[in-house]
């Protein structure tokens, strides 16, 4: 294990992964995820963390269930993955989910150390869930990639608004996964619809965004304290959600 110490500049360093290329090759991937793995910095937080009150409180409150929605075994999305056929991808599968898994701990780790305690259930994750598991791989994974959109623009929110260097650190850091994340489920979302015929990708198109909006207006209810602690818009959060989502929904559905 070659861990480094987490600090603002190893936080942006991809150079050292090999990043696969915009086809979808499993190997390519599965190096990618390996490489993540060994280089991933140590993150080290301090045992206390205090904000301005009405930031921490919210914070707490929002994390708390971004922390639920990340810790999933991803046994159902192991289950489709292995029918897939491509063992390589049944490994950068695992591999994702354990990523997702230390992002748990890392907002565990947060939480607590704000002095909050975790939940072992929320509503929007049971409704996430219920949601992916509904057919198969391919729907696991266009609901999957409406949460990562999410999460990537609330973390990234966070590392940027949040005046605190060890939290911008940590936040930077898990945004550089997500980033990844959403492309490797775009390329291999986009490999498996190619043979889609024209309009079953629009119809397809259609009812994708109709989830992501559903998704964006509960999520900015639901956190619309630790938005407004943060000084962000329920309409600019949903903005910026909204250009990464039809980024990657267009690529996946080769709609560009
Ligand atoms: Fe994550
Ligand atoms: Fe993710």
């Amino acid at each position: 294990m070659t861990s480094q110490p987490l600090t603002a500049d190893t936080s942006i360093d991809l150079s050292r992964r090999s990043v696969p290329t915009t086809t979808f090759d499993s190997s390519q991937w599965r190096r990618y995820f390996e490489e993540n793995r060994k280089l991933r910095p140590v993150v080290r937080l301090p045992n206390e963390i205090a904000l301005d009150e009405s930031l921490q409180a919210s914070l707490i409150s929002s994390l708390q269930r971004f922390q639920i929605g990340e810790t999933g075994e991803g046994r159902h999305l192991r289950k489709y993955a292995k029918k897939y056929g491509d063992p390589e991808y049944v490994q950068c599968v695992d591999m994702f989910i354990k990523e997702e898994q230390s992002h748990a701990q890392i907002l565990s780790q947060v939480i607590l150390a704000m002095n909050g305690n975790l939940l072992s259930w929320h509503w929007t994750d049971f409704a996430f869930v219920c949601m992916r598991r509904l057919l198969h791989l391919k729907t696991e994974l266009l609901i999957l990639l409406v949460a990562e959109v999410i999460g990537k623009c609330f973390y990234k929110y966070v590392a940027d608004k949040v005046d605190y260097k060890p939290l911008e650190e940590v936040f930077s850091l898990i945004v550089l996964d997500e980033i990844m994340h959403l492309k490797f489920h775009t390329e291999f979302l986009s490999e498996q619809l190619r043979s889609y015929p024209w309009a079953v990708k629009h119809f397809v198109h259609y009812i994708w965004c109709m989830i992501f909006y559903t998704a964006c207006f509960a999520f900015v209810f639901d956190h619309k304290k630790a938005l407004k602690a943060m000084n962000i818009s329920s309409a600019e959060f949903i903005e910026t959600c909204s250009k990464t989502f039809h980024v990657k929904a267009t690529r996946a559905l080769g709609l560009e």
